[in-house]
């Protein structure tokens, strides 16, 4: 039987670092409101041409590191992100390229915030299906480019980042399963109105930047993590008591402790990095996967749960054994 399982991770997040005090200079909020609401306290923001496959190439270049093998190793590299480089090509063709990998299929997943575990469902399949050996799995965003400034209710949530896996063939059990849903129906609660179909306004008022019911989201966030946790530990006959680590996205203090409570997960247990690095979307768990397997918490052979939420509504999650 063939499964697949992470066997390197690698992050990155650019060097500017933005703190709620310096928002404080620019818009009328306070770092005591936004640590109170959200727990975060700063965000990474990229550098003026810095883009979404620079973030995404120094991700896969430590994952890759970290696996032990070469760029040209890899049979397939998927790229989650909202923010890509240009509407085409995928940004993980030009991440390809930057790699200085050539051959092998390379193409975007888009789910937002939940589009790592989508791309790692996809990728998984792709293993046990006998359709490659090696895949490159990353989260790459570049939100700062979609937020608007001006609006303090979006703009103080949203940071910069990439994270990466490498997903290889093996015998031993590692993805245990993936589950992915979606809900078309909420698309207003949570986007950005313009796209490449619908015509671009490139101003404020037309539309071209997040826009967000926060309340109605973080319901409908804390609901559906509760409700995709319960699904994987059933489908898999493991109670909460068995894992060792749950790896939520990274959108909000609040909404990953009432996750964790209602999934009976101590705090120490469940890996958070909001307060560091705000919300990446597709970035946040493979950031905070990296940053807990660099600093030793998670080890080889913990139970791992990825929980993920986003717009669309997007919902999903990995069990693994790490
Ligand atoms: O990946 C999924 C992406 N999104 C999320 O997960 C976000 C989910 N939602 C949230 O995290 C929360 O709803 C927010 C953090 C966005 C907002 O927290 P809240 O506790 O729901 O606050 P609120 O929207 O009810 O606003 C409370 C007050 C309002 O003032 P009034 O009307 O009570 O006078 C806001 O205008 O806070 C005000 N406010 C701010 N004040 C200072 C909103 N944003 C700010 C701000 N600084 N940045």
């Amino acid at each position: 039987m063939t499964y697949s399982r992470i066997t390197g991770t690698g992050s990155y997040l650019p060097e500017k670092v933005v703190t709620n005090h310096d928002l404080e200079k620019t818009m009328e909020t306070s770092d005591q409101w936004i640590r109170d609401r959200t727990g975060i306290k700063r965000r990474h923001i990229a550098a003026d041409g810095e883009t979404t496959s620079d973030l995404a190439v120094h991700a896969a270049e430590q994952a890759i590191d970290a696996a032990g093998i070469k760029v040209d190793d890899i049979d397939l590299i998927v790229v989650a992100t909202t923010t890509p480089d240009k509407i085409f090509p995928a940004t993980a063709c030009t991440v390809q390229r930057k790699l200085g990998s050539s051959g092998c299929g390379a193409f975007d997943v888009q789910a937002v915030c939940s589009g790592f575990v989508y791309a790692l469902d996809v990728a998984d399949r792709h293993i046990r299906t006998g359709g490659g050996k090696t895949v490159l799995v990353i989260g790459a965003e570049t939100l700062s480019r979609i937020v608007d400034w001006e609006d303090r209710t979006t703009a103080v949530l949203f940071g910069d980042g990439a994270g990466a896996v490498i997903l290889q063939a093996t015998d031993e059990q590692g993805i245990i399963s993936t589950h992915i849903h979606s809900d078309g129906r909420h698309e207003e609660l949570l986007h950005v109105p313009q796209g490449a179909s619908q015509g671009y306004d490139q101003t404020r008022a037309g539309g071209a930047y997040i826009q967000m019911n926060g309340n109605a989201v973080f319901r409908k966030a804390v609901g559906a993590l509760d409700s995709i946790s319960r699904e994987t530990l059933a489908g898999n006959n493991v109670a909460h008591g068995d894992l060792d680590w749950l790896v939520p996205h990274q959108a909000n203090m609040r909404i990953i402790t009432a996750a964790a409570n209602k999934l009976r997960m101590p705090l120490e247990r469940v890996i958070v990095t909001v307060d560091e690095h705000a919300n990446t979307s597709a970035a946040s768990i493979p950031l905070a996967l990296d940053i807990a397997v660099r600093d030793g918490r998670i080890k080889r052979g913990q139970l791992v749960l990825l929980g993920a939420f986003g717009a669309g509504f997007t919902w999903g999650s990995a069990l693994l054994r790490y």
